[in-house]
């Protein structure tokens, strides 16, 4: 798809608005998740640029709704709203289902055996790991 990372980063900053937190940290997950890709294979760009973006994207309704987020309730609600964003965009139909459960599995053991979920779980990790020394 055309553009793809310049059409996400804009549904990620329209999304989160000025939430700048959230949205610096799912750029860094997406610069390091650019770099193990280039040491791998057997990955598809395009799903693990859209789920390193869009990966956190359910704290926001979890936090309106209950008023905390935490893991278990990112991914319960971060699916719907990957897949209205990427609908949206028109992003590949055939590739969206596999980013959708990437985003419903991120803070859980793996459910899937996808290399792009074990992409986006390394750089989440590594970001993380970076934000808590901040
Ligand atoms: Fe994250």
């Amino acid at each position: 798809m055309p553009y793809l990372k310049g059409r996400i980063v804009k549904l990620l900053t329209d999304y989160f608005e000025d939430d700048y937190r959230r949205i610096q940290h799912a750029i860094s997950v997406l610069h390091h998740a650019e770099n193990i890709m280039e040491k791998s294979d057997n990955h598809d760009p395009e799903v693990v640029i859209a789920a390193a973006l869009l990966h956190d994207v359910g704290i926001k309704p979890s936090e309106i709704e209950l008023g905390y987020n935490n893991g278990k309730t990112q991914e319960e609600y971060g699916p719907p709203v990957v897949r209205a964003l990427l609908t949206d965009i028109g992003f590949p139909v055939d590739k969206l289902q596999k980013v959708v459960d990437i985003v419903g599995n991120h803070h859980s053991p793996s459910r899937y055996d996808y290399p792009e979920l074990a992409i986006l779980k390394e750089a989440d990790r590594i970001v993380n790991r970076q934000e808590e020394r901040r």
